[in-house]
């Protein structure tokens, strides 16, 4: 408890999900969170949620569009109205495009990139000049396994999360002199509606289920509240030294050659 005390985390795509789990846990652990997420009504029932299951914890939900660099701006300044400057940032919102390459329509390559690359570097930029001023502060990206290894159909989605470890690394490397971490977290299959949706858009839905959860060598896939717990730590005073990283949390599955 109280491991991030004192700070001040805006968490995109907080709705639900990952999100949702990431804001949970910092609230839990003292950080004043603000909940920047797209569907506003998930945002608010989520941060009511969390307020009312944790006692002391401040949250506000804010509507925010992670592809409108001005959105995040306007969310960032909303944070510091309400508890002052933002510590720590959590790039989470992201969407699935999963498509073959030469079908695909332009408007979905477009979109996938919108969020899944552009949100991450809308918000790094909104938050980055007062990191730089403070000289501290903390970006959390939510990569993918995607971001290293190919499932045929589902491009471009991982050429878009290939894209968030290289922005992850280059900003963390422009400023680490200004002792401002950023760093990346791969998940493998977590239980999200985001892997239930691609699950019932398979022809049998019920075998695509039993075949994830075949994948890793553990036999299961994870939960939102396992990816939460590393960004606690990447967030927190814990992780100092850490930083243009990624940390993969698949049960061990990237390591697996094959079976
Ligand atoms: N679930 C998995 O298996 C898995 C695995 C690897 C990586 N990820 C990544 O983790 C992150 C969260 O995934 P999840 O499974 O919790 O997904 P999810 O679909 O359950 O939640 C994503 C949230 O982001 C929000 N969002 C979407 N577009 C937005 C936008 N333009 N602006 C603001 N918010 C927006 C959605 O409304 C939703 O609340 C994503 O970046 C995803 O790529 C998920």
């Amino acid at each position: 408890m109280n491991r991030l005390a004192g700070k001040v985390a805006l968490v995109t795509g907080a709705g639900r999900g990952i999100g949702a789990a990431i804001a949970r846990a910092f609230a839990a652990e003292g950080a004043a969170v603000v909940l920047a997420e797209l569907d506003g009504a998930t945002a608010v029932a989520t941060a009511r949620e969390i307020a009312n299951g944790c006692e002391g914890a401040r949250t506000l939900a804010v509507q925010t569009d992670v592809t409108q660099s001005a959105s995040l701006r306007a969310a960032v300044e909303e944070a510091q109205r309400a508890f002052g400057p933002v510590d720590v940032l959590v790039n989470n919102a992201g969407i699935n495009v999963f498509a073959d390459p030469l079908t695909m329509t332009d408007d979905d390559w477009r979109r996938c990139f919108a969020v899944d690359l552009d949100g991450v570097w809308n918000g790094c930029r909104a938050v980055l000049p007062g990191m730089v001023e403070r000289r501290a502060g903390s970006i959390i990206n939510i990569a993918s396994t995607h971001a290293f290894q190919i499932i045929p159909g589902c491009f471009p989605y991982p050429v878009a999360k290939h894209g968030v470890i290289g922005l992850t690394r280059a900003l963390g490397i422009e400023y680490a002199p200004k002792n401002v971490r950023v760093n990346a977290i791969a998940p493998g299959y977590i239980e999200t509606q985001l892997t239930h949706d691609w699950w019932n858009a398979q022809p049998d839905p019920e075998a695509a289920r039993k075949a994830t959860l075949e994948l890793p060598p553990m036999k299961r896939i994870g939960r939102p509240e396992e990816v939460a717990m590393t960004a606690v730590f990447l967030a927190s005073d814990e992780a100092p030294f850490i930083n243009a990283s990624c940390i993969t949390i698949d049960g061990g599955r990237t390591a697996l050659h094959h079976e």
